[in-house]
């Protein structure tokens, strides 16, 4: 982190600092009516047992829950660190006034009907950003439903839900208010802690990545869960995710994946609902592990918290049931996790232990009348042993009465299997009873998560895997050398732009444009005469392909301008003959400006490359196999611009097709590399020439190692400064 960033973060983070440690807290709007918004903030407040003062604040009341209440909070004697605020909108201003005169930093605003409602709402809510900006306060809101710190020495809930979870390492932020609700209830039936949480409503000033910053450096924070519906700015978040996820993971879950969800989530927040592709290419890319649903986030965020992040993909399974252990297995493999078979030696050791009928090369079937020791010796054996991961421990209880001794069981093994040398792997569990699986595990010494199902500790693991990898491997490097040939591209974009204004270019200057970024054409050149067609061709080597140039004629395979492997000099000038009697039989010859030599490419994997323009995330670029592969299969990935040379290398080798990449079958493979080089030369096109819109490089053909990759087909489209961004 340079200077600079660092005393930036310092600042988001100590002015948000009297929001979750405050010593004295305003409830604006605390009504005497029970059933009331302001009435239930201060009740919550109260039963919590806030460690702080409470200073409710009524024009119409002197006393409210026996405590005793201002008329302003320009009234209140002492300083007041927070001010959470639930009066009728028209009153919001008045009382940010109030709190500025008490010298307030922190504002919770619980009152809606802002920016979520309509353009009215809109502008009221600008001009109360504008307002506590000018104070110099910070807000969280409006139309939020407030935060939640556990910390013993503060118990504050600041807000209206009635559940005030138990203390944790996890924090949470929820850009829904009414979903914050259910999922702190949520969170307490399966026993998570939280160290905060923060409903963030309209974030007309606080943001969730303002409450990333915060939560990096809050020393009670190990994991961060997010509930996202839109983005404010997806690039301050890419750096701030990547930056703080090398030291505590962030998952998240995103509302708004359908186009219904995403109908739905834009009028809730008004805000600009980003594609679903955009979303997972800048997790991807920034190590946030994306949950599907509410219910894998806790699951993943219980795994993390509890148990150590596994290092490796090779997961051990020990089960008292065939079925259950084929479930976990499959779903293992669906998750891109291994299933070994376990060494000789850690074979021979169980079978020292386990019945005949066992099963024991992995998953480890004990059978169903295994007893609690053989969990333990079982458990103690996999996880000392150097070939597993993690292990996944399967119980199908025979009768409720008896579980208990199994859960001692599983945990003397973890201890057992963790000072034998099994300490930095993951333990997950899987109960499959009905009741509280979760606190049959949670035993002293340990916490292993114990799952419903089979096929969830595998899914929680494939995500942990791909988490700990990205922070394992060294941060990718955005490159940012500029050729001399830049100002060409440059020059032809504004010329472009100034006389046509927004559409595609033509095919030479789309070719200026990639040469200037050095992406590699075929070997080629321009010749006047048939003589010089053929000197050429001899240089470049056969066979070749003579396109015809010329600014007049657009469609050149219409007037037969397009002649394919030529291959040798003879067939050069035939086909150089054979487009100028075309043309003059057109009477069209004086349009001929001569013709393009260029070396025929053959063989090879045929790839596409192209970028679109997102509104919200800037450039998408994409990659993929091509030709029909990219219309049938879709077998394409997509990152958001700028790409990191980490970002190329995996995007490379995550299409389903790499092994084509790799050498399959007797074809040769492909020079990766060169691959690579395209992409992050793409790259840096598009943050250079942003008003590229689309750009496709189609096909794209990789040449075995060592040969290169070339674009033989490329379309760019431009959109001129400040027109919407359609193509
Ligand atoms: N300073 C202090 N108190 C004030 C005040 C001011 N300037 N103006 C009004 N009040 C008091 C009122 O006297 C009243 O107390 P009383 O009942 O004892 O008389 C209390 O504040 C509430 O005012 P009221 O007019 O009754 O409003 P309300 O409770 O019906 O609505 C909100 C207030 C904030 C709850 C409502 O405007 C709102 O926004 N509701 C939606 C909230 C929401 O959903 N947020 C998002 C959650 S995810």
């Amino acid at each position: 982190m340079s200077v600079d960033e660092r005393k930036t973060v310092g600042e988001t983070a100590s002015s948000l600092r009297p929001f979750f440690h405050p010593d004295t807290v305003a409830v604006v709007g605390a009504s005497r009516d029970a059933t009331k918004i302001g009435s239930r903030l201060l009740d919550e407040m109260i039963r919590t047992d806030f460690q702080g003062e409470i200073y409710p604040v009524n024009p119409n009341a002197t006393e409210i829950q026996g405590l005793k209440t201002y008329p302003s909070v320009r009234d209140i004697p002492n300083g007041v660190d927070l001010a959470v605020i639930a009066v009728p909108r028209e009153a919001v201003p008045g009382v940010v006034d109030d709190c500025a005169a008490r010298g307030v930093r922190a504002l919770i605003v619980i009152t809606a009907g802002f920016a979520e409602t309509n353009p009215e709402g809109k502008t009221l809510q600008q001009q109360l950003a504008d307002k506590v900006r000018g104070y110099g306060m910070r807000m969280i809101g409006p139309n939020c439903m407030g935060l939640l710190n556990t910390d013993p020495s503060v118990r504050l809930n600041a807000s209206f839900s009635p559940v005030f979870p138990p203390r944790g390492p996890l924090a949470m932020s929820s850009q829904s208010g009414a979903l914050g609700l259910a999922i702190l209830a949520l969170a307490a039936k399966r026993g998570l802690g939280l160290s905060t949480f923060v409903s963030v409503g309209n974030k007309a000033d606080v943001s969730g990545n303002d409450l990333i910053e915060y939560w990096e450096s809050d020393p009670a924070t190990k994991v961060i869960l997010l509930y996202l519906e839109s983005f404010g700015n997806p690039r301050r978040f890419a750096q701030i995710a990547r930056r703080v996820g090398q030291e505590k993971p962030i998952v998240a879950v995103k509302g708004g994946r359908s186009l219904a969800g995403r109908r739905a989530a834009g009028s809730h927040t008004a805000a600009l609902a980003a594609s679903d592709v955009a979303v997972d290419a800048l997790f991807r890319q920034t190590g946030v592990i994306r949950a599907e649903a509410l219910d894998e986030l806790f699951d993943i965020a219980v795994a993390l918290s509890s148990q150590p992040l596994i290092q490796g993909r090779r997961i051990g399974i020990v089960t008292n049931a065939g079925g259950p252990g084929i479930l976990c297995a499959d779903a293992c493999a669906a998750a891109g996790l291994t299933v070994p078979e376990v060494p000789e030696e850690t074979q021979k050791a169980l079978r020292g232990f386990l019945p005949a009928a066992a099963s024991i090369s992995n998953p480890i079937d004990m059978v169903a009348s295994a007893g609690p020791g053989s969990y333990t010796q079982t458990i103690a054996t996999l996880l000392s042993c150097n070939e597993i991961d993690a292990l996944i421990v399967l119980y199908i209880p025979l009768d409720r009465e008896g579980s208990l001794p199994f859960a001692t069981a599983i945990q003397e093994g973890v201890a057992r299997g963790r000072a034998e040398g099994g300490r930095g792997k993951p333990v997950l569990a899987c109960v499959m009873s009905e009741g509280d699986t979760q606190a049959l595990l949670a035993l002293p010494e340990e916490t292993i998560p114990a799952y419903a199902f089979p096929e969830t500790p595998a899914r929680v693991l494939g995500k942990c895997a791909t988490y700990s990898e990205w922070k394992s491997s060294p941060p990718g490097v955005v490159s940012t050398s500029v050729s001399a040939g830049v100002q060409s591209a440059r020059r032809v974009v504004d010329r472009f732009i100034a006389q046509t204004g927004s559409g595609w270019l033509p095919a030479a200057d789309v070719e200026t444009i990639l040469e200037a970024f050095g992406v590699p054409m075929p070997p080629r050149g321009i010749a006047a005469t048939s003589a010089e067609a053929v000197a050429l061709s001899e240089r470049i080597g056969f066979p070749v392909a003579l396109k015809l140039v010329s600014t007049r004629i657009l469609h050149k395979s219409e007037v037969g301008g397009v002649q394919l492997n030529l291959p040798d000099a003879d067939a050069v000038e035939a086909a150089f003959a054979r487009i100028q009697s075309e043309l003059s039989s057109r009477n069209q010859l004086e349009s001929m400006d001569g013709v393009l030599v260029q070396k025929m490419i053959s063989g090879g994997v045929e790839l596409m490359a192209g970028v679109a323009a997102d509104p919200v995330f800037g450039s998408l670029i994409a990659f993929g196999l091509g030709g029909i592969h990219v219309e049938i299969l879709g077998d394409v990935q997509f990152r958001i611009a700028p790409l990191t040379d980490k970002d190329v290398r995996e995007m490379v080798r995550s299409i389903r097709g790499f092994k084509l990449l790799e050498g399959y079958r007797g074809h040769a493979p492909a020079d990766l590399s060169a691959i690579e080089d395209v992409l992050l030369r793409v790259s840096r096109m598009v943050e250079l020439l942003p008003e590229i819109s689309e750009l496709d490089l189609n096909p794209l053909v990789a040449l075995p190692p060592g040969q290169g990759c070339f674009v033989l087909d490329a379309r760019v489209h431009l959109i001129a400064p400040g027109k919407p961004q359609s193509v």
